[in-house]
């Protein structure tokens, strides 16, 4: 069997988990890596017990050839460039990291290119991938009466790069991308982002609508110390999911059950990822699908941030 040959943009603390799901099969994949940071490839090539020779390295997107996939693992700033780029070397089938892109302006043109190449892109929403929410998502899709109801609950969990995560796993269950803010009042995190200075985090809350009138509750609190609880409700169906503990309940028509919600890391879920894409059977969000709910982020946070409710100004949230 021919190697797959993907290539991962950016060896951080995602990028390496990438390379440490393909590095699972050798066998399987010939791993390529472009990374600007000498320090960051020690510190994650350790992170992840693999060593320099595993993989084939670029500090020059100029020098990377056409392989078959590539995983955008960068923050968001870069992510832009480096798709275009790519798109023009000839690269066909992408995943890529949230925050996708920072403004409308780069979804239009991006989503534009991948039309006229033909071309694949699925976005890193990994709960789509997890047991639990298909399972919820199944048993909700026999119930006509009602409306979907799903609240997040937790601390500083970070609204401007984690939001997304729930917001996408909304529209999956509730089979719907139209997503429209109905209200927020948000906060801007003084604290410096680790990802780089001219990144901003944010606690609060919003909520959000389909066509359908299914909503969605996300509620950061600063002061809230425990992990992060999602309820999900339609008719007469309950689930707790509790991501700390990895707990599941559900009642349905009163009878409450007790599971595990096993949360799939990326380093044991990627190369499963890769195959789907290649099988064309990835459950991932297609970029089309996300520009949306993306859009409205924007608009939130850059009404925060500059007083402008516009989704054209750069939105610095990776
Ligand atoms: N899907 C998920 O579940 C999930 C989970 C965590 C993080 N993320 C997302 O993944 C992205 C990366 O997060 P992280 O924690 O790994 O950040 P990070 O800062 O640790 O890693 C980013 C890496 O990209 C490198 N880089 C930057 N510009 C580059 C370029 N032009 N070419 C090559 N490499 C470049 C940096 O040097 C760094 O090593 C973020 O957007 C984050 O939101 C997704």
């Amino acid at each position: 069997m021919q190697k797959k040959k993907v290539l991962v943009v950016g060896f951080g603390m995602m990028g390496c988990r990438h390379v440490q799901a393909f590095l699972q099969d050798k066998t399987k994949y010939e791993v390529h890596v472009l990374e600007l940071s000498q320090e960051n490839i020690q510190t994650n090539l350790v992170r992840i017990g693999a060593k320099l020779e595993d993989c084939i390295w670029y500090d020059n997107l100029k020098n990377v050839p056409l392989l078959d996939v590539a995983v955008v693992a960068t923050s968001s700033a870069p992510r832009f460039n480096i798709l275009k780029e790519l798109i023009n070397k000839g690269y066909r089938k992408f995943l890529i990291e949230k925050i996708v892109f920072q403004s409308g302006d780069q979804f239009k043109e991006i989503l534009d290119l991948v039309e006229s190449t033909n071309s694949e892109v699925y976005c890193n929403f990994v709960n789509r991938y997890f047991e639990a929410y298909n399972r919820i998502k199944k048993d909700l899709s026999q119930i006509n009466e009602g409306k979907i109801s799903m609240t997040v609950h937790g601390g500083e969990f970070g609204l401007g790069c984690n939001a997304i995560h729930y917001i996408d796993i909304f529209q999956y269950i509730s089979d719907s991308n139209k997503i429209s803010n109905i209200s927020a009042i948000v906060d801007v995190l003084e604290e410096p982002n680790r990802r780089g200075s001219i990144y901003k985090e944010f606690t609060g809350t919003m909520q959000f609508t389909n066509e359908a009138l299914d909503n969605i509750l996300l509620v950061a609190e600063p002061k809230y110390v425990g992990g992060v609880t999602i309820n999900i409700q339609k008719g007469e169906n309950t689930y707790l999911l509790n991501e700390n503990s990895q707990e599941f309940v559900s009642v349905i028509k009163g009878k409450v059950r007790r599971e595990n919600f096993q949360i799939i890391p990326t380093s044991m879920l990627s190369n499963v990822i890769i195959e789907d894409i290649f099988n064309n059977n990835c459950q991932l969000t297609k970029l089309k699908d996300t520009e949306k709910s993306h859009l409205e982020l924007f608009k939130i946070f850059n009404e925060k941030l500059f007083a402008k409710n516009s989704s054209d100004t750069i939105c610095p949230i990776t």
